[in-house]
């Protein structure tokens, strides 16, 4: 980014980039021009955003050079960014998902230490296939409405910053089939396949039998696909359980438990892994100390994650 650019106010770029009234105007004098247009917001957060977005975005098409045929081609990209949109799917934030926005500001939101021994679960990406009002499921239930891969055990506790028991807690939970799909991508699948509501013991412990997550491609056949592969990145994420962790005046938590195993750790195509989010499932043999739901002849994976939430009066 040109820094005069970026950085000029309108009475600056006035005196140092314009040529005069009858002179060709510079762009250091246009960004000030349509920085100055903007003092006149009244919402002082809307004029502050605004200011920032034309003084970054004239900047970058400074620094770049952009051509009318490249600006004409951003257009078109946006466009069809929009248009792709419906009840079912959301380009944009996907573009910003590829984009490390939605992470960025994720990251800026979040509690400063999170994650950290003692402090609240890190947050991630909530992705576009949450759905709300998932089935509500007993202690110890499962999210296999319809075989989806090997079945998985996840265990663990929901607990305050101290590490007392948040009795009553709300583990919301989906995940993928070992197709790929999520039940809200699969018209065939059963509307509650792999989607769950789980509330927390009295010592906050809660368990669930779910599958071992697989790796999958975001979607791929739009324009953020066609980005995707214009600057040689492939789609894929490391396998991961989704989660929204909540109970009444504490943060709630929308983060992953990641699968160690994945080979995708290190280029989640929407920059969401974070290291105190990753763990490892352990194998089982068939047979003997497998969870009600696990059939007899089917090895299985276990894994326990403890959540930690922060108190909703701890300022952030
Ligand atoms: C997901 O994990 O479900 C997801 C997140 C961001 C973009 C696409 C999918
Ligand atoms: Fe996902």
């Amino acid at each position: 980014m040109t820094g005069t650019t970026a950085g000029s106010t309108g009475e600056e770029a006035k005196m140092a980039g314009s040529a005069g009234p009858t002179g060709p105007m510079s762009a250091e004098a246009l960004t000030g021009l349509v920085v100055d247009r903007l003092r006149a917001t009244p919402d002082p957060r809307l004029r502050e955003i605004m200011t920032a977005l034309v003084r970054h975005l004239h900047g970058l098409v400074a620094e770049v050079g952009l051509s009318q045929a490249e600006w004409m081609a951003a257009i078109r990209f946006l466009t069809a960014t929009g248009q792709i949109c419906s009840d079912t799917r959301q380009e944009f934030i996907l573009l910003s998902d590829t984009l490390g926005v939605s992470m960025l500001v994720d990251l800026l939101a979040g509690p400063a230490a999170a994650g950290a021994a003692g402090h609240a679960t890190e947050s991630t990406v909530l992705g576009p296939f949450y759905a709300g009002g998932s089935p509500e499921r007993p202690y110890g239930g499962s999210i296999v409405e319809r075989p989806a891969g090997e079945p998985a055990w996840y265990t663990g506790r929901v607990t305050d910053l101290a590490g007392n028991p948040i009795p009553g807690a709300t583990l919301d939970v989906w995940q993928n089939a070992d197709d790929m799909l999520y039940s809200v991508q699969n018209p065939d699948a059963p509307p509650g396949q792999l989607r769950g509501v789980f509330r927390t013991r009295p010592d906050g412990s809660y368990a669930f039998l779910g599958v071992r997550p697989t790796d999958y491609p975001i979607p791929d056949d739009g324009p953020v696909g066609r980005l995707l592969a214009a600057t040689g990145r492939h789609p894929w994420r490391p396998a991961h359980i989704h989660l929204i962790v909540s109970a009444p005046g504490y943060h709630a938590v929308a983060t992953h438990i990641f699968d160690a195993a994945s080979k995708y750790l290190d280029s989640d195509a929407v920059f969401a892994v974070k290291p105190s989010l990753v763990r490892r499932f352990e194998r089982h043999e068939p047979g003997a100390g497998a969870p009600d739901g696990v059939p007899p002849d089917t090895p299985w994976d276990s894994i326990s994650y403890d959540f930690l939430l922060e108190p909703a009066m701890k300022p952030r």
